[in-house]
């Protein structure tokens, strides 16, 4: 049978491929599927709109250089390689800077309304860790409008009825299911194995249902929730990817956490400040008097004490954020800096950004999304105030290993069924679940372009996947999704009875409370040692908990308990990944080694789980990793490929520094000065 036209199984049903995840990677990962003529089950804890996407605001990164600076997807590549201390492997970050315009250009034909030059050309701004004006952007709610934009696509599919051979519709079946409200909780693997669906549960009748799928892809964004409080949205628990982890699939980089330099505080998560308000010329600073107690507006210029433009006069507000992040720590916590709250008339851990300098009607034109947070957040007026912001965690760098296939000029061989795979067959990733992209930091608007990017990689690579594999899920057999759904159904009701004296919710405030003091900006490793083992003590009280409610509908007490227990999991690959890595690398900051050290750690990080003798997991670190796909078995270490752009040490103090060819041109045309 030609692979192409096997649209029903042996059996005679759809074949269809699960995504579980609705924000940008889930919905590019379905609309490549579909492009394919994939049907597509979409899953996602919540309705599609509200996946964590929409939060981005800054704005997607692509070197269109509209503003004639000379920028171009070398240069990307080389700034992003650079930005993430090259410990990200360099095809797919080639791939995903030379596709970065075109999808941009997708975007603005989709609708995206992005903000426009005079000229109406499409405007971009600058992001921190280059100098060039590369972020294309919607105001201040950038990955709303993205979101958006892909959730019209996806529709369409949802409308559109899956054909059969002869071009004829199966009736009743549409290209695109959605399943919105579901939680996945395990993967279906059939003997060998192979990723053959998921079992997941309906958050409004606690149904659990398993699933069959050819391939699955998750793209169920990161783990920030394992901090507690961070710019993430509550649902941002890295359950699916913990699930995934625990049943074989292989974590890499978990370390490598990103704490966002401008957030605010609120009662149920913190809020960004987008790296665009620096973009657009916003200035940091603190008073150089640390006892200062004016009003921010009230502090004369020359009191004041613009630190990371004094510190990187290159990069000045925009160096990469694990640098503004530090620095914002060591101004606040060492230097005892932070700046005079009005309201707790103290000295709070918070730095001034200020945009009082710059004309209203720009800030309304591209910055007004953020404003408005702030003002209903923090009560006060950031046209006149300067802001009061402080460091929060922002992003995983770390996530689920995934594969990629090199081309002959060092990016991807497009297509290729090795692009996005996880080492268990069968089972995909794309977005912030996964490691690939951003190494030990990632640039600001990377990130939106990421995960557009990945789930372009995946859908193909998951077509050709199924085009070749041998049986379909949905001829394996009633008895292995029977299996599966039995126990996940087993454990649901074992947390159901859960009536112990400890408080999940407690718990988590505590793991949370440890993991960002001792496993963020600074780390320690006899800090890390006494972090790894109050994991274990939260582990055991974990089994412990009172589930709080025993409701049969929308029981978000027992979806607590399991994702507690998921976080627990995550956060131990996270401490025993820093407590291991005696280096310094982008986000990963050890005062007593303080540098990068290539000759021991310029490789990933790879975490396989594996039952302890208590019941409790333990980290199983490998250097080299085996699969299967569709027959043929694929070797791989730890070693990143940095073939296309030379590590050298990263300085961010001197202009230029992060792109070689842009500091080679500059030089050619301008040999006496490095200053832009
Ligand atoms: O600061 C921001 O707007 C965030 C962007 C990002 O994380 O890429």
């Amino acid at each position: 049978m030609a692979a192409k036209t096997a649209i029903r199984s042996e059996s005679g049903k759809v074949r269809r491929v699960i995504v579980v995840g609705g924000g940008l990677g889930g919905l590019m990962t379905a609309i490549k599927l579909c492009e394919a003529g994939v049907p597509v089950d979409l899953f996602s804890l919540v309705p599609v709109k509200r996946s964590h996407s929409v939060c981005a605001q800054g704005g997607i990164n692509a070197s269109v250089n509209t503003k004639g600076e000379g920028d171009s997807p070398r240069i990307h590549l080389e700034e992003t390689a650079y930005g993430g201390d090259f410990l990200a492997n360099q095809p797919p970050i080639k791939g995903m800077t030379d596709a970065a315009p075109g999808i941009v250009y997708m975007l603005d034909r989709m609708g995206v309304p992005f903000n426009r030059t005079p000229e109406g050309l499409l405007d971009f701004r600058r992001f921190g860790g280059t100098l060039f004006h590369r972020t294309a952007f919607a105001g201040a709610t950038t990955g709303q409008q993205l979101l958006y934009a892909l959730d019209e696509q996806v529709r369409r599919y949802e409308t559109v009825e899956v054909e059969d051979e002869n071009g004829m519709a199966i009736p009743g079946e549409k290209m695109v299911r959605k399943f919105e409200f579901w939680d996945m909780l395990s993967l279906v693997q059939d003997g060998q194995g192979v990723c053959r669906g998921i079992v997941a549960q309906d958050l409004k009748s606690m149904q659990i249902e398993a699933f069959p799928g050819d391939a699955v892809c998750l793209a169920t964004g990161g783990p920030g929730i394992i901090f507690g409080k961070s710019t993430n949205s509550v649902i941002n628990t890295g359950t699916a990817a913990s699930a995934a982890y625990q049943q074989g699939a292989c974590y890499a980089n978990g370390e490598f956490i990103q704490v966002h330099p401008t957030a605010i505080p609120a009662a149920d998560k913190l809020r960004l400040i987008s790296e665009s308000a620096r973009g657009e010329g916003g200035r940091v600073w603190v008073p150089k008097n640390p006892k200062e107690s004016r009003r921010g507006r009230e502090v004369p210029e020359s009191e004041r004490d613009y630190f990371l433009e004094r510190r990187y006069p290159g990069y000045g507000n925009l160096v990469p954020r694990d640098i503004a992040s530090r620095e914002l720590f060591v101004t606040c916590f060492h230097e005892g800096r932070g700046v005079y709250n009005t309201r707790t008339a103290k000295n709070e851990s918070e730095v001034y950004l200020d945009l009082t300098h710059i004309p209203k009607p720009t800030l309304k034109r591209k910055l007004a999304g953020i404003l408005e947070i702030y003002e209903k957040f923090v009560g006060e007026d950031p046209y006149d105030n300067p802001m009061r912001v402080f460091p929060a965690v922002h992003y995983s760098m770390g996530g689920l290993w995934v594969d990629f296939e090199r081309s002959a000029d060092g990016g991807l061989v497009h297509g290729s069924p090795r692009n996005q795979a996880t080492n268990i067959p069968g089972l995909y990733a794309a977005g912030e679940v996964e490691y690939q992209y951003h190494g030990a930091n990632r640039l600001g608007a990377n990130s939106l372009l990421s995960c557009i990017w990945g789930g372009m990689a995946a859908g193909p690579a998951i077509a050709s996947y199924r085009n070749n594999m041998g049986s379909s899920a949905y001829d394996a057999g009633s008895n292995l999704f029977d299996g599966a759904k039995k126990r996940e159904q087993a454990k649901y009701e074992a947390i159901l009875k859960m009536d112990g004296p400890e408080n999940p919710f407690q718990l988590h405030a505590e793991l949370g409370q440890m993991m960002l003091i001792d496993v963020t900006i600074e780390r320690h490793n006899d800090r890390l040692d006494q972090v790894l083992a109050k994991i274990e003590e939260i582990d055991a009280r974990s089994r412990k908990v009172s589930v709080l409610d025993t409701s049969s509908r929308m029981n978000q007490s027992a979806q607590f308990v399991r994702h507690l227990q998921n976080m627990i999991v995550l956060a131990r690959v996270i401490a025993q990944g820093a407590r291991n890595r005696d280096e310094s690398r982008g986000a990963h900051f050890k005062p007593a080694f303080k540098e990068r050290d290539d000759a021991n750690w310029q490789r990933s990080t790879l975490a396989m789980h594996r039952e302890g003798t208590n019941g409790h997991g333990q980290v199983n670190y490998v250097r080299e990793l085996a699969y299967n796909l569709n027959g043929t078995q694929v070797n791989v270490s730890d070693a990143v490929d940095v073939g296309l752009v030379k590590p050298r040490p990263r300085k961010y103090e001197t202009a230029g520094a992060a792109s070689a060819t842009a500091a080679d041109d500059k030089a050619k045309a301008s040999p006496s000065t490095t200053s832009v």
